[in-house]
């Protein structure tokens, strides 16, 4: 009797034991970097993305999340992801252009006439079309992760008309097409971490940055900018990409869960993002003071003329996208 009872406890030890020494090879680590606080919109998203992977691989696959920029910025970190040493970054579009360079294409200013449109484009046929070309980088795009529109705030005045960027040093990032905007706004644009914003502006090594309600109030910008005006110029979107190579090595079936979860982490993004974007203009309008400008005309019209130098760049693109209805 007794040394059945033995053989049946080591016998469950060793179910126990080979069990989690399985477990323990099957687990994939992956690491994913971003740059705002964990209760930012997106960084709500990928805490959402990692739980659900975590699920429904049944704790095969576990997601790390590093936000913050402990990582690094987003430009450093997306070319982590490109050599495959960084499994997931999330990366913004005016970013990836530098790597993607079609990417580079939502920088253009009022390219979108509203956000159903932004959506339309972006869950339709042309968006997957320009998803595709991340894989010539060595990257495969997840899915997107809502950014909302940008507007310039600074230190020096608030912006009603165009003539009010002149001589303005306003922060932008990477992109050759937001440069462009801001010299054809009269302003002075300079590129600069996301991270080295807020001190940035503070020091008065610039004026004033550009983004979207929800960046400035998880970023605390509202503590050393004066002034928002909400001419809403560019919606550029965020997105979550994975290295190709790393994503080559998944099974297919674990491929496929990424792909549903992507879907549901696109949706819940989104949600979070309508709440948030009303929420941070609240918390930021007790410290900013926040002008809208409820006709662009003005703005659009200073910055018109780019569709139209750009469009042989994004060979048909620009069209593409303005006959989405
Ligand atoms: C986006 C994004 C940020 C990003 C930033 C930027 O809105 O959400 O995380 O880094 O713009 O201006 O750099």
């Amino acid at each position: 009797m007794k040394k059945i009872v033995i053989f049946i406890v080591c016998l469950l030890l060793l179910v126990v034991f080979t069990g989690s020494v399985a477990l323990g090879q099957d687990v994939i680590i992956m690491r994913l970097s971003s740059d705002q606080p964990e209760n930012a919109p997106g960084e709500k998203g990928f805490k959402f993305f990692a739980d659900r992977i975590a699920e429904e691989t049944n704790g095969q696959i576990k997601i790390e999340l590093y936000p913050n920029a402990v990582l690094g910025d987003l430009g450093e970190t997306i070319e982590q992801v490109q050599a495959g040493v960084l499994e997931l970054s999330k990366t913004s579009c005016g970013w990836l252009g530098n790597f993607v360079p079609i990417m580079d294409i939502f920088s253009i200013p009022y390219l979108f006439r509203d956000k159903d449109h932004y959506w339309k484009v972006l869950e339709g046929e042309v968006g997957e079309e320009i998803v595709k070309y991340t894989e010539e980088a060595g990257l495969k795009l997840l899915f997107w992760v809502d950014a909302g529109a940008r507007s310039f705030y600074n230190n020096v005045r608030p912006i009603y008309n165009p003539d009010d960027l002149k001589g303005l040093k306003i922060r932008v990032m990477g992109s050759e097409i937001m440069i462009k905007t801001m010299e054809a706004f009269g302003a002075s644009p300079t590129t600069t971490a996301f991270s080295e914003v807020y001190t940035a502006i503070q020091t008065g090594v610039i004026d004033g940055a550009e983004n979207n309600p929800p960046s400035i109030d998880r970023m605390k910008h509202n503590e050393v900018a004066k002034y928002l005006s909400l001419d809403e110029h560019m919606m550029i979107p965020d997105n979550l990409v994975i290295s190709l190579d790393i994503w080559n090595k998944l099974s297919k079936e674990h491929q496929d869960i990424f792909i549903k979860v992507s879907k549901e982490a696109q949706e819940f993004v989104k949600e979070e993002w309508a709440k948030q974007e009303q929420e941070a203009l609240e918390r930021i309008s007790k410290t900013m003071e926040i002008n809208e400008i409820p006709d662009k005309t003005p703005f659009i019209d200073k910055v018109k003329h780019l569709q139209e130098e750009l469009s042989p760049k994004f060979e048909g693109y620009i069209e593409k996208i303005q006959a989405v209805k």
